[in-house]
């Protein structure tokens, strides 16, 4: 995908979209407002937001367009581009957490992304309303809206369940004069995902989405909240760093639309990174702290590793090796030392595939392929690798064809 001065979102997309709020709500065009919320890639800081870990993110040019008009009453009112139905609900309506609904059921708390899909799409709606509800803010005002994807990028990866949740925090917020800022919606996003969907999360989708600059790469530091933004490479850096000028993101999809039934499943991994902070705050007289790997201090886990068991010392691995690598990639980006930054984004891919054990079959053999590829300076899956695309940092002129066939997933 190129990154250029772009292009999304177009203007009839905006026009299509603010037209079918105008029939829905019999009111003019000129009247609707459209929430643009971006997808997200991550190219270094893979699956340590939950343990407090610093990411990098940067927004993409394609995302979800929500197009709203206040309803004038407590009524919401949503259709979607993608899918069937129409959702309906009150805003006056007091909202429960859907993990609670299905109780006795921890162990398979509910992903988010499937929730989505399956044709339970006012989830998020839901949850919006619920995370401004319990932080004790007055919405009274529903909306009437109509929400879409950019098209083909369903379920890919670059988290289009957070900027759906964003969306619909921004379009209730606006509708009900709430004054927000986004360091306040990316908790009450926190709360869709966490507290009403179950899923144990971090916060690198929602943080990429409102923090994110055009062409910069946004540093998020998950323990402290601590942001900030790195200027986009100068082309004489690129070149210094490659032998070429310029380069783009490409973004490879598996076709691979629903997360495997064998996977290992995200929350699952999550409890295991707090297994092993546990054992070494155990082991290093700090027993009483939240058990995150951020509070384990780099020397407490070379000391007292040899007590984890495998396959949590591969998980802890993955965390001190990852935010090892994005402050190396910080410091490349900053230089504009694009050749580097590849390679940290290969060996982080590597370390999700080796130490975490996500992803699955068919994206780590897409991982292979476009390793395998003239002018790809590093790649990685996106997300959380169950399902979606790669991403690849490459060479800007190299003309690349990839034709990947892939049976029916
Ligand atoms: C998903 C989660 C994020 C993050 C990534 C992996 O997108 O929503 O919080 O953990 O996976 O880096």
């Amino acid at each position: 995908m190129k990154m250029g001065a772009s292009s999304w979102p177009s203007e009839t997309e905006l026009g299509e979209v603010r037209k079918k709020v105008a029939e829905m709500s019999g009111r003019s065009a000129e009247e609707v407002r459209v929430v643009v919320s971006p997808y997200r890639i991550c190219p270094l800081g893979a699956h340590i937001d939950h343990q407090g870990g610093t990411v990098s993110a940067m927004t993409i040019n394609k995302g979800i367009l929500l197009g709203f008009i206040p309803s004038g009453n407590s009524e919401v009112w949503l259709e979607s581009g993608q899918f069937h139905g129409v959702v309906r609900f009150r805003v006056d309506e007091v909202q429960y957490p859907r993990h609670a609904i299905r109780k006795n059921d921890n162990s398979h708390a509910i992903d988010s992304f499937q929730v989505h899909e399956e044709c339970n799409w006012g989830t998020y709606a839901r949850g919006a309303l619920y995370a401004l509800q319990i932080r004790g803010n007055n919405v009274t005002q529903g909306i009437i809206g109509f929400i879409c994807g950019s098209t083909g990028f369903d379920s890919s990866g670059l988290s289009s369940s957070a900027a759906v949740g964003v969306a619909y925090l921004l379009a209730l917020e606006t509708a009900n004069n709430l004054n927000v800022t986004p360091t306040e919606n990316i908790e009450l996003d926190r709360i869709i995902e966490n507290e009403y969907l179950g899923l144990r999360n971090g916060i690198l989708d929602q943080s990429a989405i409102l923090l994110s600059s055009y062409g910069c790469l946004t540093c998020m530091n998950c323990k402290t909240k601590e942001h900030k933004r790195i200027h986009p490479p100068k082309s004489h850096e690129i070149e210094e760093s490659t032998g070429k000028k310029a380069y783009k993101i490409l973004l490879a999809f598996s076709g691979l639309k629903y997360a495997l039934p064998n996977n290992p499943g995200y929350n699952r991994r999550v409890a295991e990174c707090m297994e092993a902070a546990q054992t070494l705050l155990d082991a290093s007289g700090k027993g009483d702290l939240e058990p995150l790997l951020c509070n384990v201090e780099v020397e407490a886990y070379r000391a007292h590793k040899y007590k984890l068991e495998p396959n949590l010392a591969r998980r802890a691995e993955h965390y001190f090796s990852e935010n090892m690598r994005v402050a190396k990639g910080l410091q490349a980006w900053a230089c504009g030392n694009i050749g580097e930054f590849g390679k940290l984004i290969t060996a982080s891919g590597l370390s999700s595939i080796q130490n975490y054990e996500c992803g699955c079959e068919p994206l780590i053999q897409l991982y292979d392929i476009l390793l395998e590829i003239p002018g790809v300076f590093g790649a990685r899956f996106s997300g959380a690798g169950f399902r979606g695309c790669c991403l690849a940092f490459v060479e800007a002129n190299s003309c690349m064809m990839i034709v990947i066939e892939l049976s029916s997933f």
